[in-house]
C-alpha cells in the first residue's frame, strides 16, 4: 500500500474540519434547522471519507481541487436544506427499510410522456392505469427541455432544469412526483450525464468561444487527436455518421460525439464538470425521483489508447456521485444503463455505485433462446452471471425504447458449442424475418458494413410472431405467438429482480411503421418499437364482443396483469437467490426460487412442441410430490413426468 493511500483518511478528516466554517456559515445564512443540520452531519461523518477519496483520485492533482471540493460540500449541503420535507421523510423510511426495492412487490413500467398521454398533466390522469395493471414503479423518458429537431428520443438535453414546454412543467412534475408517491409508485428519472445538447447552455458558451467552457466538452482543432483516439474506438451509431467525431462549423472545430452529432459528450476529467452535473443531479432528486436512471455510463471517462468504454474512472465517478447521493437525497437510488459485455454490466452493480441495473444479457439470451429453441446458452450465462451483490438487484426487460444488441459472452457460448460472431448473424437474421421459417418481424439497426456488426429494433409483439400471424392470418401462428409472449412475462416476471415493461408491451403492440413520415424519427428505426398508446384498446377490455385482433390485445394484457399480480403473492419472488434446475431436456428452463422458507419452481417450454420434463428431478429440487400451476391452478404429481405444451410456462407450488 502506497503513503499516500495510508494518508487519504488523515487528509479527509483534516480537509473536512477546515470546510467546517463554511458549512456553518451555510446553515446560518440558510436557518436550517437543528434536525435538518444534525442529520446532514451525521451521513456526513459517515460519507465523507469515500467521497474525499474518489475525488481525490479523480482530480486530487489538480491545483483547483480544494475550490471545487467546498463548492461540491455546500451544494450538497443547500440541497438538503431545500429538500422537501415529504421526500426527507420518504429517505428516513428507506435508510430504515433498505431493502425496499428488492421486494416482489416491486413491478415497473416505461413510457414517453408525449406518445402515451400527451402531457404531464394527462399523465397524472392515467394513474389508476398503473394501479390496475399493479406498477410501483414508472419511468418516464427524458422529459426536459430538448433541442429542436431531432433530439433522440429526449436524450439531447439543452436543460435539465426545465420540463419541455410541450410536456409542461417543472411544478407539473413535482405534482406528478407526489401523486405517484402517494400511489405507491416510485418515479424514475433519466440522468442524462455523458452528454448535453449541442444547444446547451455550456455548448452555447462554448461555440462562442469561451474557453472555460470548451473545456467542458472534447474539443479538437483539427484531426489529429481524434485521429489517434479513433484507432482504438467502437462505432456506436455508424450510420449517423463515421467515427466519434463531428465538425463544427462555428467553431471550426471537431467535437466527441459518441452517440448523434449534436450530443456532446462531457468531460469529466474537468473538476468543473463533474461539480456542474452533481448540482443537475440534486436539482432533479428534490423534485421527487426514487431512481434515477444513469445513461450510458459506459462512455463517461476517456483515455487515450484504450476503448473508451468502461474504463475504472468512470465507476469512480459514479461512486462519487453515489456517496453525495447518500449525504444529499439519501432515499434516492441510482440505475446503471450499461448495455455492455456482461462481465463489464455487472462491474457497475454495487450498493457504493449503482443498486440497480438493466439486465440485458438476460434480456438477449431470453430472445436468443426463442429463435433457437433450446435454453443451453441462456442456463449457461445464468449460472454464473443471475447473482448479483447483496442489496442490489436486476431489472428484467424484454424490450425497452432502445435496440437489442447481441451482448452475450463469447466463452459462455464457446461453453455450449456456439460461434458468438456466427450466431450473432444468425439472430440478426432471424429477428429481422430474413431467417428461413423465422416468426420474427424486426428491422436493423445501425448495420456496420465494415464489421458486419447490427442490432434489432421492433416490439416484443412483432418480434414474438404475432405480427406475421395477424398478415397470413393464420389461427396456429397466432396462438404460438401469443404464447411466447406470456411465456417471457412468465420468466421475467419470476427469475429474480425487478420485472420492467416499455407500455405497450402488455397489449402486444404491434410495429409502427409510420414513424418514417416523420423527418426527426425516419433516420433512426427504433422509432418502429415507440408506438403512441392506444387508449381505445382499454374500452375492448370491457366489451363483450371485440373484433378478433381485439381479443388479441385483451388476452395478452389480462394474462400479464394476471400474472403480475400474481407475483406479488409470492415472497419467494424477492432478492434474487435462484437456482437452476438441471431439468435434462434442452428445451426447457427451469429454476427454483426460495426466499424466507417459500419456494417457487418456474419451469419454461422454449418450443412450438409439447415437452416433458423428468417428475423424479421435480421432486428432488421442489422438495414435494404434489404441486399446483399457480398460473392454471392445475395439479401435478411428480410420481409421473410433467408435460408442458408448446410455450407453456407454468409457477409451481408444493401443496
Ligand atoms: C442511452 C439511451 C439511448 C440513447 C443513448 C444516448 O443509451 O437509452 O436511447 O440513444 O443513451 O443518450
Ligand atoms: C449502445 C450503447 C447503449 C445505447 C445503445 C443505443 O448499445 O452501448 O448505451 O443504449 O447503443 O442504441
Amino acid at each position: 500500500m502506497s503513503n499516500s493511500h495510508l494518508q487519504i483518511p488523515f487528509e479527509a478528516e483534516l480537509t473536512l474540519t477546515r470546510l467546517q466554517p463554511r458549512l456553518d456559515q451555510l446553515w446560518v445564512e440558510t436557518g436550517a434547522d437543528p434536525d435538518c443540520i444534525s442529520e446532514f452531519q451525521q451521513r456526513l461523518q459517515e460519507y465523507w471519507l469515500r467521497l474525499f477519496a474518489h475525488l481525490f483520485e479523480l482530480y486530487g492533482t489538480r491545483y483547483d481541487f480544494f475550490f471545487h471540493l467546498e463548492k461540491i460540500l455546500l451544494a450538497a449541503a443547500r440541497s438538503w436544506v431545500e429538500r422537501p420535507e415529504d421526500l426527507k421523510k420518504s429517505d428516513q423510511h428507506r435508510i430504515y427499510q433498505d431493502d425496499w426495492f428488492r421486494s416482489e412487490q416491486m413491478v415497473g413500467g416505461a413510457l414517453y410522456v408525449d406518445l402515451f398521454s400527451e402531457n404531464l398533466g394527462k399523465l397524472r390522469e392515467t394513474i389508476s392505469y398503473f394501479k390496475d395493471l399493479g406498477l410501483s414503479y414508472l419511468h418516464l423518458m427524458p422529459l426536459f427541455a430538448v433541442r429542436p429537431g431531432d433530439n433522440d428520443g429526449g436524450y439531447a438535453i439543452s436543460n435539465y432544469r426545465s420540463v419541455d414546454p410541450r410536456l409542461g412543467t417543472i411544478d407539473d412534475l413535482k405534482l406528478l412526483a407526489s401523486d405517484l408517491r402517494e400511489a405507491g409508485i416510485s418515479l424514475v428519472l433519466d440522468f442524462v450525464f455523458n452528454h448535453t445538447s449541442d444547444d446547451h447552455f455550456w455548448a452555447q458558451k462554448a461555440q462562442a468561444g469561451e474557453r472555460e467552457y470548451q473545456q467542458f466538452y472534447y474539443i479538437f482543432p483539427d484531426r489529429t487527436v481524434p485521429n489517434q483516439y479513433e484507432r482504438t474506438l467502437r462505432e456506436i451509431f455508424p450510420t449517423v455518421r463515421r467515427g466519434n467525431f463531428t465538425w463544427h462549423d462555428g467553431m471550426q472545430q471537431w467535437v466527441w460525439t459518441t452517440f448523434n452529432s449534436y450530443q456532446w459528450d462531457l468531460n469529466y476529467s474537468n473538476p468543473a464538470v463533474f461539480r456542474a452535473m452533481m448540482e443537475e443531479m440534486l436539482f432533479l432528486a428534490n423534485t421527487g425521483v426514487d431512481i434515477l436512471r444513469l445513461d450510458a455510463v459506459a462512455f463517461i471517462w476517456k483515455q487515450m489508447g484504450t476503448s473508451c468504454e468502461n474504463l475504472p474512472q468512470a465507476h469512480t465517478v459514479i461512486r462519487a456521485y453515489n456517496a453525495i447521493a447518500r449525504i444529499a437525497a439519501p432515499g434516492m437510488l441510482f440505475k446503471s444503463e450499461a448495455i455492455v459485455h456482461p462481465d463489464d454490466v455487472v462491474r457497475y452493480i454495487d450498493t457504493k455505485e449503482c443498486q440497480i441495473s438493466y439486465n440485458p444479457t438476460l434480456m438477449a439470451l431470453l430472445w436468443e433462446s426463442l429463435a433457437t429453441r433450446e435454453v443451453k446458452l441462456l442456463t449457461q450465462s445464468l449460472s454464473h452471471r443471475q447473482i448479483l451483490p447483496p442489496g442490489t438487484i436486476w431489472t428484467n426487460y424484454l424490450r425497452c425504447h432502445d435496440d437489442i444488441g447481441w451482448t452475450f459472452d463469447d466463452e459462455d457460448a464457446a461453453a455450449v458449442g456456439i460461434n458468438g460472431f456466427d450466431h450473432r448473424q444468425f439472430l440478426n437474421h432471424f429477428y429481422t424475418g430474413q431467417f428461413p421459417g423465422s416468426f420474427a418481424r424486426g428491422v436493423p439497426f445501425q448495420h456496420n458494413p465494415e464489421t458486419g456488426d447490427m442490432r434489432i429494433s421492433g416490439t416484443l409483439a412483432s418480434l414474438a410472431g404475432l405480427e406475421q400471424a395477424i398478415d397470413e392470418g393464420d389461427e396456429e401462428l397466432k396462438e404460438l405467438a401469443i404464447r411466447r409472449i406470456i411465456l417471457l412475462h412468465g420468466i421475467i416476471l419470476s427469475i429474480g429482480g425487478i420485472p420492467l415493461f416499455y407500455l405497450g408491451e402488455e397489449w402486444g403492440m404491434l410495429n409502427d411503421y409510420d414513424f418514417v413520415k416523420d423527418p426527426a424519427k425516419a433516420g433512426d428505426t427504433r422509432w418502429i418499437h415507440r408506438p403512441k398508446m392506444r387508449w381505445d384498446y382499454l374500452n375492448e377490455l370491457e366489451a363483450s364482443s371485440v373484433p378478433e385482433e381485439g381479443s388479441i390485445r385483451k388476452r395478452i394484457f389480462t394474462s400479464v396483469q394476471r400474472l403480475i399480480a400474481l407475483r406479488k403473492k409470492y415472497d419467494s419472488i424477492a432478492g434474487l437467490a435462484m437456482e437452476l434446475i438441471p431439468l435434462r431436456n434442452p428445451h426447457v428452463l427451469g429454476f427454483l426460487r426460495t426466499h424466507s422458507g417459500g419456494r417457487l419452481m418456474v419451469l419454461g417450454n422454449f418450443t412450438e412442441h409439447p415437452q416433458s420434463v423428468s417428475g423424479n428431478i421435480l421432486r428432488t429440487a421442489g422438495l414435494g410430490r404434489f404441486f399446483q400451476d399457480q398460473i392454471t391452478g392445475r395439479e401435478y404429481q411428480t410420481s409421473e413426468d410433467i408435460e408442458l405444451e408448446p410455450y407453456q410456462v407454468v409457477w409451481l407450488i408444493r401443496v
